[in-house]
Order: structure tokens, then C-alpha cells, then sequence
């Protein structure tokens, strides 16, 4: 490697994110790149030659440890679908004549199935112009729904979290003599994972929620509300978590059943809201239960003071197999990760076509979801169990979480 490299982060963010970034940064380094850029906002940002040279942000070892332990994106984020090749030629020249200025060798971008099409039109873009430009795809997201790897990066702290803050709210929730009925809604678009990350908070410590709802499987409203009234009906306070992209027969999310607001991405994704609310609505009317509705929102993705060692390691490993299989001639291919042992838990890397990651959703298999719709399979903890383990200490400074930060 004789230039220079640049680095991109794109699509919803992670805890994690930041170290997979410095996976990227340090490898490419410790392998001869002259320069490591990073795009500002990523592709975005790149078309409007929005980028920094790396070192001149990530000064020392501290810095290093900082940033790993910085949620979401360093260098910020965007969601940005390239045009299709022959419809954009112009936008591909551009970005090709901005990166041969910055004497580019390897193109990194770290992102879930939406950002891995940025990859995939680069790439394909590369081999028409017959450029030596290698194009890599580094995996995080939260969703944990992309193809052809065990999990994703991002996904095992998301999943710690939201079974610990799961634990809490159900000491909270159960703590009254009067019924209470607490939905949690939970991140993860199409794809259950996350949801099913609630199923880890029964132990011997904790009741657990009593239903859980993923998108797999179409949410029938009447079946939901009679399993409520009956369970009420012995005075019961429950926990229940659905997935923020739960969807009726018809196709219609279930929070598009009440006023909203629509949001679209230029992915053509909605922005999925209100789930939760409007159940816990509909209880609270039909039922005059107490109900609280409870959105663990961005707080699932940006939660850095507990995020999963397995998973921040993860992360970092995929940010350098990156550089490791760029350096060493791949182009048009991703990352992913493949379970070698279950016990120990042992997972290597290895890389995968683009074509086959790129804008593909993976689902939970519906053999890990139970035959009534309304919890997960042992199969499914056991999956998710060793992701969520081990600790990484936040770095802390009068009293709170100290990031690094990069003026956008
Ligand atoms: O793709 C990750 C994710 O966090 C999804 O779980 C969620 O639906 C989406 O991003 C939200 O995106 P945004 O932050 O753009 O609203």
C-alpha cells in the first residue's frame, strides 16, 4: 500500500460503531496507508469533498481508547442512495475524480443493507471504468438483519442494553397493587432481533416480559386485546415488548392505524413510531387499566456505557479484516462473521459478494418465534446470549462518559 485510504460511516447509528472505525484507521496505518480520510457524512458528504485526514482528530492512544467508547457516528451519517449507474453517470465520474485527487487506494464504508448498495454501485462502477480502486463493505447495524453473516456488529450491545433496561422496567412496572400494563417498543425495522433481546431479561432475578411481538409474524389486533383482557382479568401487571415495525394482515404498520406523521428516507423507509402508544392506548380505553407506553428510541443505539465486549470487539476486527482483505486485492465484498464454536463462543471473519448483502433483509426464521406469535424459541436466546457478553468500562470524567468529538 503505497497511498492513501478514506473511511465512511453511513445509515442509523451504533454504540459500537466508533470502533470499527478505529479497526479501519489502525490497520490501515499499521499496513503502510500514507493518509486514512474519512468522509464527512459520508457519500454525501464525499460528492461535496466534505472530509478530514483522520490524524489530524485521533492524536494519541487515549484518543483511541475515547473513540471506541464514542456512540454513533464520528464522522456523522447519512442516508444516501446512489442513482442507478446509467441514470447517475455524472455522480459516479464525480466521486471517482474526488478520490483519485485524494490518491485513494481502498474505499471503507461502514454501514447495515441499505449502505452496502453504495458499495455495490462503487464497486460495479470501478470494473466499468477499469479503475484499481478497491471497494470494501464494513457491517454494523443494530437491526441485526443482514444476510450472509451470524449477527452484525452493533447488534450485541443494542441487545445488552435493551435486556437490562427490560430487567429494570419490569422491578419498576410490577412494584403497584393495582394492575399496570407497560408497553416497550423496540428498534429493528422489519426484523425481530432486537425485540427478541427482551427474552434475555427473565433469570432467576426476573419474571421477563409475558408477550413479545416481532414483525415476522402479522399482529392481529383482536387476538392481542383478548389475551390482555384475560390476563387483566386477574388483576395483572404485565410487561410487553413489540417491535417498533409490527404490521397488521393488510400490510399497514401498526402505528399507521392512528394519526402520525409520515417520514420516508430516500430508501423509501418510513420512520417507524408509535406502536407502543397506540396499544397502550387502546388498553387504557377499552380496559381503564393503567397502561404506559415506553419507546426505548435512540437510547437502544446510543447507550456506550453498557455496550457488550464481545460485540465493541467485534466491531474493531471487522473495521481491520476490512483494510487486511482490501490490502490484499478484494474489492465488492463485505465483511461478515461466522460462529466457529457455539461453546466457547467463537466467532471468525471472513468476506462476502456485495451483491448478496446489499438492500437484502434478514429476518427471524420463524422457527425461533413460537407457534402463537407471542414469544421467542430457547433457540433464539441461546443465538443471542453470547453477543451481549462481558464489559468494556466507559472512561469517565467527573462523574459521566467522556467521547471524543469531531465539529460536523
Ligand atoms: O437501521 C437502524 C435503525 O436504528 C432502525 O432500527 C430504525 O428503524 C432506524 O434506524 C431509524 O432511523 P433514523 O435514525 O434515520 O430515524
Amino acid at each position: 500500500m503505497h497511498g492513501n485510504v478514506i473511511v465512511g460511516q453511513s445509515g442509523g447509528p451504533t454504540s459500537v460503531i466508533n470502533s470499527s472505525l478505529v479497526g479501519v484507521y489502525k490497520t490501515a496505518k499499521d499496513r503502510g496507508a500514507k493518509k486514512v480520510y474519512g468522509m464527512l457524512h459520508g457519500i454525501k458528504g464525499l460528492l461535496d469533498r466534505q472530509y478530514v485526514d483522520l490524524s489530524e482528530h485521533i492524536k494519541s492512544d487515549l484518543d483511541i481508547d475515547l473513540l471506541k467508547r464514542t456512540p454513533s457516528s464520528f464522522l456523522g451519517s447519512c442516508r444516501f442512495k446512489l442513482p442507478e449507474i446509467k441514470e447517475g453517470k455524472e455522480v459516479y465520474d464525480k466521486i471517482f475524480e474526488i478520490l483519485t485527487e485524494l490518491d485513494i487506494e481502498a474505499f471503507f464504508y461502514i454501514g447495515g443493507n441499505d449502505s452496502m448498495d453504495t458499495i455495490k454501485k462503487l464497486s460495479d462502477y470501478a470494473i466499468l471504468i477499469s479503475s484499481d480502486i478497491k471497494f470494501m463493505g464494513v457491517p454494523k447495524t443494530i437491526d441485526n438483519d443482514l444476510a450472509c453473516t451470524d449477527h452484525t456488529p452493533g447488534f450485541g450491545s443494542a441487545a445488552k442494553y435493551i435486556a437490562a433496561a427490560t430487567k429494570e422496567i419490569i422491578r419498576d412496572g410490577l412494584v403497584y397493587d393495582y394492575p399496570v400494563i407497560t408497553i416497550l417498543e423496540i428498534m429493528g425495522r422489519n426484523a425481530g432481533w432486537l425485540t427478541a433481546a427482551t427474552a434475555l431479561s427473565k433469570g432467576e432475578d426476573c419474571e421477563g416480559v409475558d408477550m413479545i411481538f416481532l414483525p415476522e409474524v402479522a399482529f392481529d389486533i383482536d387476538k392481542f386485546m383478548a389475551k390482555i383482557k384475560g390476563l387483566n382479568k386477574n388483576g395483572k401487571s404485565m410487561v410487553i415488548a413489540v417491535s417498533e415495525g409490527i404490521k397488521v394482515a393488510d400490510g399497514r404498520y401498526v402505528f399507521e392505524l392512528t394519526d402520525h406523521v409520515e417520514f420516508v428516507d430516500a430508501f423509501g423507509h418510513k420512520q417507524l413510531q408509535g406502536s407502543a402508544k397506540f396499544l397502550a392506548d387502546k388498553i387504557s380505553n377499552e380496559l381503564g387499566v393503567k397502561t404506559r407506553a415506553i419507546e426505548l428510541s435512540t437510547l437502544q443505539r446510543c447507550a456506550s456505557h453498557m455496550t457488550s465486549r464481545v460485540d465493541i470487539t467485534e466491531a474493531f476486527q471487522v473495521g481491520g479484516a476490512a483494510v487486511k482483505a482490501a490490502f490484499e486485492g478484494d474489492t465488492g465484498k463485505v465483511v461478515v462473521l461466522e460462529r466457529v464454536s457455539e461453546d466457547p463462543y467463537i466467532c471468525t471473519t471472513d468476506t462476502q459478494d456485495v451483491h448478496k448483502i446489499a438492500n437484502v433483509e434478514k429476518k427471524v426464521p420463524l422457527e425461533w418465534i413460537t407457534e402463537n406469535g407471542t414469544f421467542v424459541s430457547e433457540d433464539l436466546i441461546h443465538y443471542i446470549r453470547p453477543l451481549i457478553q462481558a464489559e468494556l468500562s466507559p472512561v469517565m470524567v467527573d462523574g459521566l462518559p467522556r467521547h471524543l468529538r469531531l465539529d460536523l
